[in-house]
């Protein structure tokens, strides 16, 4: 096979890596060849899914971290360059999309709008400038955002989510453009995927119905379904890509 998608040699710091989308970037790139840091809140978590990635042969360090706290982030770039000696790869996932940040924009409070974009926005944000001298010294040095169709079109009662996805997709393009030549800054653009992120969703079947017709694949992705795009955008066959954000959404935004 071409080596084009190989990351042998690159260590991937995925965010948001216990379970749904991180996780499987986390495994489908520790498969590509790379070392990769699943990292989250929960110790446990992150334990356990860099102890499945050994034991499938992949190398692999869980760490813990919240990305809404810059401290933290801190601590975790530290961990990770202790424990693999540099980063090439920040692939920002972690995000949320609380109940309280829900519904018609007057029905949402201010601290879930804050959370959201804490997290998503401000997240990605503080995990791109902590890791940044480390990319910067990579010779593969690329960042990843997770963002969402909600980054590229609108969507009923999700105000924060959207915006902060939104700020992503801008993140994206403004990064890329400072970082090059050295660092490549992409982003994947999912519909939705099954995951617990959208589980209420998954399981109101008028919802649920409605998702799938706005999908003209009709159907929800899995979280592997992900994982490809961001294994092209961290490898040598995305080498003149920067500052795109790819969408993967069963053509939710063809429409
Ligand atoms: N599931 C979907 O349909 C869908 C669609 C488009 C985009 N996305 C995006 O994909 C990403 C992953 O979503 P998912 O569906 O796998 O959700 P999920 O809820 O299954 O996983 C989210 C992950 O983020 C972590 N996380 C949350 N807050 C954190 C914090 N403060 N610090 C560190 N980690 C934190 C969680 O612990 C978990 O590991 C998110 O950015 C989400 O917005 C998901």
């Amino acid at each position: 096979m071409s080596d084009l998608f190989d990351l042998s040699g690159r260590v991937a710091v995925v965010t948001g890596g216990s379970r749904g989308i991180g996780r499987a970037i986390a495994e489908e790139m520790a498969a590509a060849g790379a070392a990769v840091v699943p990292a989250s809140r929960s110790a446990d978590a992150v334990t356990q899914v860099a102890s499945d990635i050994r034991d499938a042969g992949g190398t692999a360090h869980g760490a813990t971290v919240d990305v809404a706290d810059p401290e933290s982030v801190d601590s975790l770039m530290d961990e990770v360059v202790d424990t693999f000696d540099g980063v090439d790869v920040v692939v920002n996932n972690a995000g949320v999309n609380p109940d309280d940040a829900l519904g018609r924009p007057e029905d949402v409070t201010q601290s879930g709008f804050e959370q959201t974009v804490a997290v998503n926005l401000e997240g990605a944000f503080t995990c791109a400038r902590t890791a940044a001298p480390y990319l910067q010294a990579s010779d593969h040095g690329s960042l990843i955002n997770v963002a969402s169709v909600g980054g590229l079109v609108g969507l009923p009662r999700q105000h924060p989510y959207v915006a902060s996805k939104h700020g992503v997709v801008g993140l994206t393009k403004s990064m890329a453009l400072d970082w090059a030549p050295d660092v490549r800054v992409n982003a994947v653009a999912p519909g939705y995927v099954a995951t617990d992120l959208i589980e209420d969703a998954l399981n109101t079947e008028s919802v649920r119905q409605s998702l799938l017709d706005q999908t003209p694949l009709n159907r929800f992705a899995e979280p592997s379904e992900i994982a490809g795009p961001a294994i092209f955008l961290a490898s040598d066959a995305a080498s003149f890509v920067t500052g795109s954000t790819l969408s993967v959404d069963g053509g939710w935004t063809c429409r």
